[in-house]
């Protein structure tokens, strides 16, 4: 599926985001850097790329000269000085496939922290808040019933252990499901309680909503933003904030398998 994603990507990304050579580009998720290299590859010495990542335990970094990585949130961009404006900016919303495979899997009885640098504490959250913010938190992605059991069997459990690996969760889900009957798969109830936990400990709509702020900014007047995700959450907090910046336009909106990928440009 990530491969099939690399391949869709790349053709668009050479289409939509690199038009100048000699631009300053920016990729706010550098990931493994399988788009960064692409976009480096595509323009002359005097552009240049800066890149932003996260995680300090996922990238390899691109040995060239006009290329520019910072190991912090997107959202740092604020305090970077710029010589002049972007000619197209990159937010690629997800992990990459190593995050997936080892530190956000929960299907391998993962720890329920990530490690990631600025990332709230899903350990804290379902140890320490109370019932209304747990609930508060899986309602985001599951519905209002569920998470209302959900959150009061996290309160009955945590009396007894400390939480911290999503086994324990699973345990709760699995004797609901029973309970209930659920007719949902009960995958999805994991996937959803998952999602929740991931979007809590990254503050997702927050950071999201900052980083289209600064690129709408900085970006150069016929240029593009190019933003790729793959869940109806964030493509919520995409739309509405483009509908009201009437300085942009919907240039191209595609949809390949889970993926989505939307262009906007300024005017
Ligand atoms: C889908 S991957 C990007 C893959 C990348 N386009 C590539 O070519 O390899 C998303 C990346 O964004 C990073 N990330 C998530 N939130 C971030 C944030 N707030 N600031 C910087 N990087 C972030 C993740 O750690 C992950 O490596």
């Amino acid at each position: 599926m990530i491969k099939k994603k690399n391949i869709f990507f790349t053709k668009y990304l050479l289409k939509y985001l690199v038009k100048n050579l000699n631009g300053i580009y920016l990729d706010c998720t550098y990931g493994m850097g399988i788009q960064s290299k692409k976009i480096i590859e595509n323009i002359s010495k005097k552009g240049s790329l800066i890149a932003f990542e996260i995680d300090s335990e996922n990238f390899k970094l691109l040995n060239k000269i006009n290329f520019f990585l910072f190991n912090s949130c997107f959202t740092e961009l604020n305090n970077i000085k710029l010589e002049s404006k972007i000619s197209g900016i990159l937010i690629d919303i997800g992990y990459t496939v190593n995050q997936l495979k080892d530190k956000f899997n929960f299907r391998k009885n993962n720890f329920l922290d990530n490690n990631i640098k600025g990332n709230k504490s899903v350990i804290n959250l379902l140890n320490f808040k109370n019932y209304k913010k747990i609930k508060k938190v899986i309602g985001y992605f599951e519905k209002e019933f569920i998470s209302k059991k959900i959150a009061k069997e996290i309160i009955i459990l945590r009396k007894l252990l400390f939480i911290t690996n999503f086994s324990q969760i699973k345990g709760i889900i699995y004797k609901i499901k029973k309970k209930i009957f659920y007719k949902k798969n009960k995958t999805n109830i994991y996937r959803n309680v998952i999602n929740s936990f991931r979007n809590y400990s990254d503050n997702n709509k927050k950071k999201i909503l900052n980083i289209l702020n600064l690129s709408s900014s900085i970006i150069l007047k016929n240029c593009n933003i190019m933003i790729y995700y793959f869940n109806s959450f964030e493509s919520k907090i995409i739309k509405s904030f483009f509908k009201k910046r009437f300085d942009f336009f919907l240039l191209k909106k595609i949809k390949s398998n889970n993926f989505f990928l939307k262009v906007y440009q300024k005017k």
